[in-house]
């Protein structure tokens, strides 16, 4: 089964509108229509308009970096997806290390999410990974299991290929420390043998799954050389065009 390889780039609280449309810019001059990767960029909020018509007659696609699961209402501050869906998105980060953690966003408030980007037509990438001391605590794939399950709860198997998921441990984000080629490629393997027992052989093998922490130009062709690395969720680099564009070339 040959999988189009995902690179997607999380701004996280980064870039201006002009800053991100200017980034844009520069990434899909080098770009153009690389036919084999699927490219997304997540700007904030604040950003994703701009960026939306930057990206016109483009191949790279739109992801955010949140929302909320109800269609509207008092939720101050929140982001429905319906309003994200207005600004042309296509994808949404849900469950990321850093919401978990200074949100106490738990499994079952991003579950909600999951269902309800899937119902208004966004392809959700779910996050999933340990901290440090479950690593060390020998708990790493209960933990991705348990966030994996629980983020997927009432996902139909119609729906699920529609799922991206990106396995982030949470020590290798931001950090430097990129997981081993071999730490990866344990945990991806685990949460393709989890997707099979949940959905079955065929369409778990169709499920993209994305690795997040420290990715660069210089370890990505490593990590994505393994069968069930299927692209990249990158922070970091991918604020610089330069970096960026050279983790797409690695894909590709
Ligand atoms: O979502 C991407 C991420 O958390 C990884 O960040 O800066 O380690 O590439 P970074």
């Amino acid at each position: 089964m040959i999988r189009r390889k995902l690179i997607a780039g999380n701004w996280k609280m980064n870039k201006t509108a002009a800053d991100g449309v200017a980034l844009i810019k520069d990434i899909t001059a080098e770009i153009g229509r690389l036919g084999s990767v699927d490219i997304v960029v997540c700007p904030p909020f604040t950003a994703l308009e701009s960026a939306a018509k930057a990206l016109e007659g483009q191949s790279v696609k739109l992801g955010a970096q949140n929302m909320h699961p109800e269609k509207s209402g008092a939720y101050t501050g929140e982001v429905s997806a319906e309003m994200l869906r207005s600004l042309f998105v296509s994808h949404v980060i849900l469950g990321h290390s850093e919401r978990r953690t200074y949100f106490a966003e738990t499994d079952a408030f991003i579950n909600k999410k999951v269902v309800a980007s899937l119902a208004n037509q966004l392809k959700p990438i779910l996050c999933v990974g340990e901290t440090l001391a479950e690593r060390e605590a020998g708990q790493t794939l209960a933990v991705v299991q348990k966030q994996t399950e629980g983020g997927l709860a009432g996902v139909t198997a119609e729906q699920i290929t529609n799922v991206v998921i990106a396995y982030e441990p949470v020590w290798a984000i931001g950090t430097g420390k990129v997981a081993t080629t071999a730490q990866a490629q344990e945990v991806h393997a685990f949460i393709r043998d989890l997707l099979t027992k949940l959905y079955g052989a065929p369409l778990a093998q169709k499920i993209r799954i994305l690795y997040g922490g420290s990715m660069k130009p210089s370890n990505a062709p490593e990590l994505l050389a393994e069968k069930d690395i299927d692209g990249g969720l990158i922070g970091g680099a991918s604020l610089e065009a330069r970096s960026f564009i050279d983790l797409v070339k690695a894909a590709d």
